[in-house]
């Protein structure tokens, strides 16, 4: 069995990326500093995999301390997962990915940060209940 987890970070409404990367990119006030330590101390020791993009975002760092793994649209869900047995694996995104990989989550850590601006990106709150599909199909 796979242990299949998402943490990530969205806006007060809902905001996930912009321009291709976090909306609040920069932004140096706690909370955001915080949600990226965060990030790395929740997914250290385990595995990371995300769409060429999410990955392309993450520090050189990042790579040592957990296993970052590149999923392309062109690979099935079911067998990229059952690559990681016994082993937590964090879907990282982007939305794409999540559209596809929601039905299999069991666990979602959402850290709502205060932004207001703008996004091009959203969370989509559909792919909270997608996970009964496993059970029901
Ligand atoms: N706030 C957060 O926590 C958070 C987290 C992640 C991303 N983001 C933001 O999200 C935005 C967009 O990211 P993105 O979606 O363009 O990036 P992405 O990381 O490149 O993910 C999308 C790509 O993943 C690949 N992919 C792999 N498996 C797939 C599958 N089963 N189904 C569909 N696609 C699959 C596809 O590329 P191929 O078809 O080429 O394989 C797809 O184009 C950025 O602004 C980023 O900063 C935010």
């Amino acid at each position: 069995m796979t242990d299949v987890r998402v943490i990530c970070a969205i806006g007060r409404s809902g905001q996930l990326g912009l321009q291709g990367g976090m909306p609040w990119e920069g932004r140096q006030e706690r909370a955001f500093i915080e949600d990226v330590e965060r990030f790395f101390e929740i997914t250290r020791g385990h595995v990371l995999i995300a769409g060429p993009k999410t990955v392309a975002s993450f520090p050189d760092f990042a790579h040592d301390e957990r296993t970052i793994v590149t999923i392309r649209s062109k690979e099935r869900p079911e067998d990229v997962l059952s690559r990681f047995p016994g082993r937590v694996v964090y879907i990282g995104g982007g939305p794409a990915v999540w559209d596809v990989y929601a039905r299999y989550v069991r666990h979602w850590d959402i850290n709502t940060l205060p932004y207001d601006g703008e996004a091009d990106t959203w969370f989509n709150p559909a792919w909270l209940l997608a996970g009964g599909a496993v059970t029901r199909r």
